[in-house]
This record gives C-alpha cells, structure tokens and sequence, in this order.
C-alpha cells in the first residue's frame, strides 16, 4: 500500500518511514525540506535497504499533491509537515498559520480532488493547554496558549468539521507527548537547527560539548524535584503508532482521536541524570526562572491507543537516552554530510 508521508524528512516522519518500510507499506515523501536534509534518505537506505521516493515540494501547492497523490496511487496520508517552534511561532503567527493551517487545508483539498479518504494527522499534547489533573485523557478540555499550539488546535477543528460532512472519510488526530530519543543504529536522529527549543536534543549538545550548560526552567513547581514533569516517548514508539493507527482505524470511516505516550512522568532532572549515565559523563546544569508559558506537569493515559490500536510504548528510559546518545555522539553536528 502506497502511503504518502508529508514532513518524511524531517525527524518523526524519517523514523515513521523505517518502521512503515518494515511493516510492507510504500512510503512517498513530500516534503520543502525548510527543516531538513536530504541525507536523510540516504541514512534510510542503509537502515532499511530502501530509498523511499521523495519529492521536493510544498504542502500548500496543490496541482504539486494532486499531482504526487494520483501519480503514486496513494491510499493514505500521514501529514507531518508543519513547523514545530513554539517561541518562533509567537513572533512568526502568520508563518504557522499558513504553514500549519493552510497547509493541512491544501492538503486535504488536494487529497478529495484525487480521491485519497485516510488521513493520519501529527497532534500534540499541547492541545490540552495546561491540563487541570494528570494523566491526560483525549477527553480532556482543550485549549491554546501560543500560536503553535492554537494551530494545532485549529486543524483537529477544521478536521473535525470536515470528517462530520464526510461521513465516508476516516481522519485519525494522533497527540504526541514529547518525542525524544533516535533509531537504535544511530544512523538517524533528531538535528535542529540553530538553539535547541526541547530539553533532551539540547541536553545532548551539551553531552558532546557543543554546548556548555543546561539552563534548567524553574525549580519550584509543585512537583517531585520542583522541575517540569513530562511524558517522554521513544520516537520509535511514536513511530509505530503511526502504523498501528493506519492498520486498525485508517479502513474505518471516522474522527479518530489517540494519545501517543507512556503514561510515566520524567522530571528534567530525571532527565539529565538518566542521559549522564548513558553518556558516562557530567551533564553540567544551572537553574534559572521558569520559562513563560510552560506548565508544572504533563502525562498521558495511553490506555485509549492500548485498547483500540493494540500499541502500547515499549522502550524505557535508558533506551530513549542509549538511543539519543549513539546518535549525538556518532553525529555531533547532525546531517551534516548534506
Ligand atoms: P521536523 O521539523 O523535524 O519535521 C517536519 C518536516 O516538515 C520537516 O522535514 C520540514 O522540512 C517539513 N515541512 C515544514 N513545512 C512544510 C511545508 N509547508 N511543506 C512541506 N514540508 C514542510 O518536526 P518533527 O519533530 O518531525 O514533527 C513532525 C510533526 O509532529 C509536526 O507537525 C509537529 O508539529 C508535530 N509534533 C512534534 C512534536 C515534537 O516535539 N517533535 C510534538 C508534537 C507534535
Ligand atoms: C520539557 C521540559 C521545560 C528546555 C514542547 C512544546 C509541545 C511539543 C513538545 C510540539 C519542560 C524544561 C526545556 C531547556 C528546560 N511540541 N526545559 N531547559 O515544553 O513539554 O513541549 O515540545 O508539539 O508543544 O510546547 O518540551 O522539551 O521544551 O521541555 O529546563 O533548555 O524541560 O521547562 O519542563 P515541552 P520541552
């Protein structure tokens, strides 16, 4: 089955492609590469055995997804594409809007015109704003509190509305906690660009000394240290979801709505303690002021995505950070080999 992957290059989408190729799905990727490198396929290859096709496009060009959506006899869509940065998107808005939001609407406009009804879309947890208990189920209020996050929450409304006038359509809102983590051969990982937003890829850099300190956001939240509390998932995990999702619910008319996490809570120096273990060095850390808009705590209850999907996350701790390392330290600067 051919599976158009929008956003396969860049780090969720490279590491669904493995485990789609392995699972006998054909994955073609589309993607403006404006957060990632074509080396990426490269590295697919020698971990797989094969090159997915890739073309170099943008979501919001239609006749291009038209286009790669008949020519390749697509039958589904998981849509990755989007931008991810969440102070970016508080002094870019229009930037993520049109990016996240327009481009989803292309997308599903150019999916009805070539007659293409699965689509897998890339949630996240930030939907459920700042959550009033923990673990988090999918029928938890939600709500925004930056332009990244009312984006994402803007398509699951759009979606929504689309899916309830398309009875025929099965859309499945996949929320992801917080990715982390790498292909256990090293050959692929997360590569940002520029500072890193997110605690773990920045933890790495300092790992291998591109970096000199963590600054740790807050130590008086009313939590287990005094710091953040999240829901790490192994992207591997997240990886597979993805194909537990398009096996189970992707032939099922409907809105689909899943968390993807563990259900465990990791504090940030929980964190940075696991990674100083598996890098076998000191992580040197300083604590500073909160970061505005962050919340004290956030964990998912999987058991939604457990009963209906039959996929529960497997790796530990130590293997998201084992995994995180094989591929910061045989990569230091990332992709760098273009
Ligand atoms: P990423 O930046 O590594 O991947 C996104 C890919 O989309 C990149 O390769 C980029 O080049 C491409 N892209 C961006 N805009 C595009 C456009 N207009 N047209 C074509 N391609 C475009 O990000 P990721 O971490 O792999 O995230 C994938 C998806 O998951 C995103 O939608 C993100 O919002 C969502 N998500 C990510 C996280 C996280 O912490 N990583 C958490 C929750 C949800
Ligand atoms: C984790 C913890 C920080 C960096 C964000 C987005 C969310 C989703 C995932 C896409 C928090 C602390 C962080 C640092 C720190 N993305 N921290 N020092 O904030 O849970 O979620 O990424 O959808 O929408 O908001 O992830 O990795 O930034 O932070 O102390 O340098 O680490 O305060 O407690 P977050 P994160």
């Amino acid at each position: 089955m051919n599976v158009l992957v929008t956003g396969g290059s860049g780090y969720i989408g490279s590491h669904t492609c493995i485990q789609l190729l392995a699972a006998g799905f054909n994955p073609i990727i589309v993607d403006n590469l404006c957060n990632s490198k074509k080396a990426v396929l490269k590295r697919i290859k020698q971990v797989s055995g094969s090159t997915p096709t890739f073309i170099q496009a943008d979501v919001r060009d239609k006749a291009a997804l038209v286009a790669a959506l008949s020519e390749h006899n697509i039958e589904a869509v998981i849509h990755f594409a989007g931008l991810k940065a969440v102070g970016e998107s508080v002094e870019k808005p229009l930037e993520y809007y049109d990016n996240n939001v327009n481009g989803t609407l292309v997308l599903v406009d150019a999916m009805r015109e070539a007659g293409v009804k699965r689509l897998i879309f890339s949630s996240s947890a930030t939907v459920y704003g700042d959550p009033a208990s923990v673990p988090i189920t999918e029928d938890f209020p939600t709500s925004a509190t930056n332009p990244y996050g009312r984006s994402k929450l803007m398509v699951e409304e759009c979606l929504t509305d689309f899916q309830k006038a398309n009875s025929d359509w099965s859309i499945t809102l996949l929320r992801y906690f917080n990715p982390v983590g790498s292909h256990p051969s090293g050959e692929l990982g997360e590569d940002p660009q520029g500072i890193p937003n997110n605690l773990m890829p920045f933890v790495a850099q300092v790992a291998v000394g591109r970096r000199e300190f963590v600054s740790v956001f807050g130590n008086d939240y009313p939590t287990k240290d005094g710091t953040g509390v999240r829901d790490y998932i192994h992207v591997m995990d997240l990886a597979d979801g993805h194909i537990a999702a398009l096996q189970k619910v992707g032939p099922k008319p409907g809105l689909h709505i899943y968390n993807l996490g563990t259900g465990n809570g990791h504090s940030v120096l929980e964190m940075i303690a696991a990674f100083e273990k598996a890098a076998h060095r000191p992580i040197p850390f300083k604590f500073v002021d909160r970061r505005p808009g962050d919340i004290a705590e956030c964990w998912a209850d999987p058991s939604k995505a457990q009963t209906e999907l039959g996929w529960r996350a497997s790796h530990t701790l130590d293997a998201m950070v084992n995994d995180s390392w094989r591929w910061q330290s045989t990569n230091p600067q990332g992709y760098s080999d273009q």
